[in-house]
């Protein structure tokens, strides 16, 4: 943990991971130094921004302005806003784009947008004429603390979400906190579900921080910068040690096995938004450590009661339109992860702040606790 920054400050956090190193700026109002930022880096290169028509609306006028006030002449490409930009259909207009846009090694591609962007941008600038550079500009709580950082880039597949992909760690990550204050609230709620995965993973004194200045976090003074830090410093951490997810990355999953099949079963609309299936997905990894005595009941308790004081969901039956039941669920589960032997790997946790990999869950022993949720 870092003290709260003062109002006005940048935080740099760096990702360590030799010549592809690169810093995570964050602060309020940072958007005016993008081109100087990225001039830094690349004199004279030409940048492509790929947003969508949300963001487009927002922040692509101050965007063009700081890159051109830098020298660095751009073009814009905008897509739908939406899961559904992640198709081969839009890739391939992306990629288009860039090509048409004269992008060359030496240039770069800006995505300004939240983790849909950052993921159909970040990819198309992995292949494109073999991959070329890219400077994430996140606009969502979500990306600023998870998706633009650590360089996993993918559009979907017919068979699932992120299939299609490559890793690929972009130059430059710019964190602009007060783009988020046109987020709506309950996409921001989503996010912050990301936020509060951290503390539950590893940081058990940022967790204790996080429940006594969440209201300023959301409200965006300080907090919010500090909280952005705190997570991109552990994600940072995690990705400079574990870069392709060997290992110790795998804590990130933290309440991803169940919430990816809660978001599943709700089509992955709106009826449930990531970050909420998340808040569900951690509360049943915390209640299931309980059960299984890794953690006293209380402690899971504490963690819940910090995601529903946020307002997030806690309960299986606050999801829209209910979730099928704990056989579909399974199957659910299996599609996205392998079952060996009966066997399935889990984000489980000791306490809060002390997340494990348990590769070792019985699948009937996780079925029999989703019945009991869901019943
Ligand atoms: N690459 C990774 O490591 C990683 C990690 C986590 C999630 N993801 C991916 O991220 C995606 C979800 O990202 P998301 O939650 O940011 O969703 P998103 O990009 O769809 O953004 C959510 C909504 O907010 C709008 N929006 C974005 N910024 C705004 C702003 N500043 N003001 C007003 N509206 C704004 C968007 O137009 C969209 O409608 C998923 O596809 C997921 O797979 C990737
Ligand atoms: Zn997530």
């Amino acid at each position: 943990m870092t003290v709260p920054l003062r109002t006005g400050e940048e935080i740099a956090v760096n990702v360590a991971l030799g010549t592809r190193s690169y810093d995570i700026v964050i602060g309020r109002g940072l958007l005016g130094s993008l081109g100087t930022k990225t001039a830094a880096l690349r004199p004279r290169a030409r940048a492509a921004i790929v947003s969508d028509d949300n963001v487009a609306k927002l922040h692509l006028p101050a965007t063009v302005e700081a890159l051109t006030g830098a020298g660095l002449q751009s073009s814009t490409t905008i897509v739908a806003p939406g899961e559904g930009s992640k198709s081969f259909a839009v890739f391939e207009k992306v990629c288009e784009a860039l090509i048409a846009a004269r992008i060359e090694r030496g240039d770069l591609v800006v995505a300004l947008g939240g983790g849909v962007i950052g993921d159909l941008a970040g990819f198309a600038a992995a292949v494109v004429r073999r991959g070329v550079d890219y400077v994430q500009v996140p606009t969502t709580l979500l990306a600023q603390v998870d998706s633009s950082v650590g360089g996993k880039t993918a559009i979907d597949s017919v068979h699932g979400k992120n299939l299609v992909g490559a890793f690929h760690q972009p130059i430059l990550v710019v964190a602009d906190t007060a783009l988020l204050d046109t987020l709506a609230p309950r996409e921001f709620r989503a996010g912050y579900a990301e936020v509060a995965k951290y503390g539950l993973i590893g940081d058990a004194a940022f967790f204790a921080w996080l429940e006594a200045n969440w209201r300023e976090v959301f409200s965006g003074g300080a907090a919010r910068e500090h909280a952005i830090a705190v997570s991109c410093r552990m994600k940072a951490g995690i990705v400079a040690r574990d870069e392709r997810e060997t290992g110790e990355r795998a804590l990130l999953n933290l309440g991803h096995t169940f919430g990816h099949a809660f978001e599943a079963a709700a089509g992955f609309s709106d009826r449930l938004l990531h970050g909420e299936a998340i808040a569900l997905g951690m509360v049943c990894a915390f209640e299931f450590s309980a059960r299984r005595g890794l953690l006293p009941p209380t402690e899971a308790e504490r963690a819940v009661r910090h995601l529903a004081a946020v307002g997030l969901p806690t309960h299986l039956s606050q999801v829209t339109g209910g979730l099928p039941d704990a056989d579909r669920l399974m199957a659910l589960i299996a599609q996205d992860k392998k079952v060996k032997r009966g066997k399935l790997t889990f984000i489980l946790a000791r306490g809060i702040g002390r997340a494990f990999i348990a590769p070792d869950i019985d699948a009937a022993e996780v079925r029999a606790f989703l019945a009991e949720k869901l019943g």
